[in-house]
């Protein structure tokens, strides 16, 4: 029989069973402060469950990166969280998902979640038309990671895939209603009116955060998907499968980084709603 997490703000039940090894924290990592999308919705859907969250910020951006480069980098991430003896990992990071995911699934013996696998599969529930829209980093549109999960799913879709590099940084910044983000949603955006698409996949962890304006530039018949929510569904139902759901009345949260704490804690507040404690540094690629 297997067990789910109760819903969120209902209280822990006292005394519950949690079979062994369940109580260990669920690690996450991401290139950087972007991955915070995922966190936070992993902390709406999972309350009862302690989260490390590793961010690459000595490394970021993986976007422009190599296959190489990201799966060396994302092996090494894993490694440190195993270090922390987490019960599953979040690839909280498109890029890293879209490159890596597969070696990493090799490389470790522990339930590891991406977030393009779910992303596809939310997009492919919702369109109506079959054409669906992809925007991420160069890596992640490179690497052709959600075309295939699509097609694998429907093989009568349509997917038109573009890189949108720029809203990544403008997200940092925080200018997510800003006219420049909206020149160049539009620049970038533009050309998806012309493919009759009706479902978008933010296929980046940064693009949540411009949804607003991604949604105006795009237009009201266009159905926008999070990745991040319908993982966080996804590690939801993993956990209930494997009997791994913990039942902390006040799960512990931990935020590690390799480079630039105070910049971390000041942007990711931004990403998380002011829930971060405080952020460690840790070296990367040390584990
Ligand atoms: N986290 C990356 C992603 O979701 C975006 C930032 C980066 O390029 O590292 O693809």
């Amino acid at each position: 029989m297997t067990r789910g997490n109760p819903p969120a703000n209902e209280p822990p039940i006292e005394g519950a069973r949690v079979p062994a090894g369940a109580e260990r924290p669920i690690g996450v990592f991401d290139s950087g402060i972007g991955g915070l999308t995922v966190m936070h919705a992993l902390m709406e859907r999972l309350p009862r469950e302690s989260l490390i969250y590793f961010g690459d910020t000595a490394r970021v951006p993986y976007g422009p990166k190599s296959r190489e480069t990201v799966t060396r980098f994302s092996i090494e991430n894993v490694r440190l969280l195993t270090s922390y003896d987490v019960k599953a990992v979040v690839v909280a990071c498109n890029t890293a998902t879209a490159r890596a995911l597969p070696v990493l699934r090799e490389e470790f013996d522990l339930p590891i979640v991406g977030v393009v696998g779910p992303g596809a599969r939310a997009a492919v529930a919702r369109t109506k038309t079959g054409r669906i829209g992809v925007i991420g980093t160069y890596g992640t549109i490179d690497s052709g990671a959600y075309r295939d999960h699509l097609l694998a799913l429907d093989a009568d879709l349509e997917v038109v895939s573009r890189p949108c590099p720029l809203f990544v940084p403008l997200a940092e910044e925080g200018w997510t209603d800003h006219p420049v983000a909206r020149q160049i949603a539009e620049e970038y955006l533009a050309p998806f009116r012309d493919d009759g698409i009706d479902t978008l996949i933010l296929g980046c962890t940064h693009y949540p955060l411009l949804a607003p304006v991604i949604a105006e530039v795009i237009g009201p018949g266009v159905t926008l998907i999070d990745s991040a929510e319908e993982t966080a569904r996804e590690v939801a139902t993993l956990l209930a499968e494997r009997e791994l759901a913990a039942n902390e009345s006040e799960p512990a949260h931990r935020f590690l980084v390799s480079d630039l704490p105070d910049l971390f804690l000041r942007v990711g507040q931004r990403f998380l709603g002011g829930r971060i404690g405080g952020v460690e540094v840790v070296a990367a690629g040390s584990a």
